[in-house]
């Protein structure tokens, strides 16, 4: 495969920094992939706006038209497969993915999590780092697998707490590091077939092909 043929596609609900910065990414020729689909579950998230500007193709796909969770996903997966898609990443996504999607794209989902996992887990997380009383937080790149924010870790990047900080201001620190940290694992991924063994992610090239 060459590498601009590596697939990706997005999943997002909000304002879509990262998946700007992933397009940054490739625009600046530090990322080698291409974004071949924006899904979105919520109808005016920004990110969609970002995506169409930079005439990427963008599916809303509206929850309440789907008889239930199982066959929202199914339709997530159906968009995906269309475009045969090398990797999802989830940018923002704010619905928990079933099972069965999970189990689908097995290894070829990520996430980026705005704190140091396993430390924080879940919402609000940057309040949490706060009143846990942390010195240090930070962002995970991770592979999704069943449990929430728990998946094998790819990249993390550590951001210093500072006594005046609040929720607003730790965010906004994270989130530089977040922008530099998710296209740079997608390009790891691109470059060499990732190998999981006990949770523990390496990147040397597979001899059993
Ligand atoms: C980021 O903080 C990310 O870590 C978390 O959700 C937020 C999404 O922000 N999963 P954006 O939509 O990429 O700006």
């Amino acid at each position: 495969m060459t590498s601009s043929s590596f697939k990706i596609g997005i999943l997002v609900s909000g304002r879509g920094t990262n998946l700007q910065a992933i397009i940054n990414a490739i625009e600046n020729g530090e990322l080698n992939a291409r974004v071949a689909v924006v899904l979105s579950n919520k109808k005016e998230a920004p990110a969609l706006e970002r995506a169409q500007k930079k005439d990427i193709e963008t599916v809303y796909l509206d929850p309440k038209q789907f008889a239930g969770k199982k066959e929202f996903d199914r339709a997530l997966t159906r968009e995906l497969e269309d475009r045969r898609v090398d990797l999802v990443c989830l940018a923002g996504y704010m619905r928990i993915l079933g099972q069965e999607f999970i189990r689908k794209f097995e290894g070829k989902i990520i996430n980026i999590h705005p704190s140091l996992l396993p430390a924080f887990p879940g919402l609000d997380v940057q309040q949490k780092a706060i009143d846990h009383g942390v010195k240090f937080s930070g962002c995970t790149v991770h592979f999704v697998d069943e449990e929430v924010d728990s998946g094998p870790i790819i990249l993390q990047a550590v951001v210093p707490v500072h006594e005046s900080d609040n929720a607003e201001t730790l965010a906004q620190r994270i989130l530089i590091q977040e922008h530099l940290i998710y296209p740079r694992a997608i390009q790891m991924i691109v470059e060499n077939r990732p190998h999981i063994e006990n949770r523990k992610v390496s990147f040397k090239e597979s001899v059993s092909q």
